[in-house]
């Protein structure tokens, strides 16, 4: 990874702190969103203890807001010109419905949106680079999900979990219409599974919920590192080399859901998810 530069959100902690300093010991130079400038800082310091010489960056955002989504994506752009491996990581779950200032369901926004905004900011740097690399964490919490293309913002009745299964079914149907659009680009599109991960994923809830799920990271989730393998896994290795389009875990492919397999909605979230953001990434229909 000498010579690369990777961007990478939700970079200061859990699954994508571990991802960034893995990275950063491959030899890539890492570029940082982040939402807690503390943190980040934090995470730079650990970034240039690995490799000092790297120019290592950060740029501060809250990408759950779109006007922020849309302004880190051009600032990173005019700063990039190139830009090796993006991964859309930043993500959580909200065990209540928010509304952002945008009017959209918080988890739909973080978890889908921010995905889709930044990639399309950041596409000339990915095709100035290509072969190039889009890597996206998903979750196996997408095989609980339906896609209700008419309450995409969760209206008609608010799970915290079977929100965040939608926009992790997003992530994946995001992932197969941008590999499909990019084609003869030279940039793939890959998203993965990390696994049950001991990160701060969760700590949001309440109360037995809350306590529960403490008590099943402490006794069954994997490392942020472990967690982290599939994101380097397709960052980085030769395997993949060209391939586009798919869903991983454990460094394998893996066949996601049926609903997540449906190109019809695939193609449908992608222009309605494109009218609400306002971006036009100029890739073929
Ligand atoms: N942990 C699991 O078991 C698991 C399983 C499947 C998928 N995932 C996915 O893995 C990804 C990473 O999660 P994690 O487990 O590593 O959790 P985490 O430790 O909570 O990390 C989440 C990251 O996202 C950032 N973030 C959250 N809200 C943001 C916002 N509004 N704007 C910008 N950045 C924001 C956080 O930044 P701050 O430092 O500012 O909070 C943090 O860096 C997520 O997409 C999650 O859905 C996790």
């Amino acid at each position: 990874m000498h010579g690369r530069t990777v961007v990478i959100t939700g970079g200061t902690s859990g699954i994508g702190l571990a991802g960034a300093l893995e990275l950063a010991r491959r030899g890539a130079r890492l570029v940082l969103v982040a939402r807690d400038p503390a943190r980040a800082e934090d995470a730079l310091i650990q970034l240039r203890r690995i490799s000092p010489e790297a120019r290592h960056g950060i740029h501060i955002a809250d990408l759950s807001r779109l006007s922020e989504m849309r302004r880190v994506g051009a600032v990173i752009a005019a700063a990039e010109p190139r830009v090796d491996v993006l991964v859309n990581n930043a993500g959580a779950w909200f065990p209540d419905r928010i509304e952002t200032e945008d009017g959209f369901e918080m988890t739909f926004a973080l978890d889908h949106l921010s995905y889709m905004v930044l990639t399309d900011a950041l596409l000339p740097s990915l095709v100035a680079a290509a072969p190039s690399r889009i890597v996206s964490t998903s979750s196996e919490a997408h095989r609980f999900a339906a896609l209700d293309l008419a309450d995409l913002h969760g209206r008609a009745g608010y799970r915290g979990f079977s929100a965040y299964g939608r926009a992790k079914l997003c992530n994946i149907l995001f992932t197969r219409e941008l590999a499909r659009r990019l084609s003869g680009t030279g940039v793939t599109a890959n998203a993965f599974h990390p696994g049950f991960v001991a990160s701060r994923f969760g700590d949001a809830g309440r109360g037995l919920g809350r306590r529960a799920f403490g008590l099943a990271k402490a006794l069954f989730a994997i490392s942020p590192e472990a967690g982290a393998a599939t994101l380097v896994h397709l960052a980085t290795s030769p395997e993949v080399e060209g391939t586009t389009g798919g869903y991983h875990a454990k460094c394998r492919p893996l066949q996601p859901s049926r609903a997540g397999r449906d190109d019809a909605v695939a193609r449908r979230l992608w222009d309605m998810s494109s009218e609400m953001t306002g971006i036009g990434s100029g890739l073929p229909a």
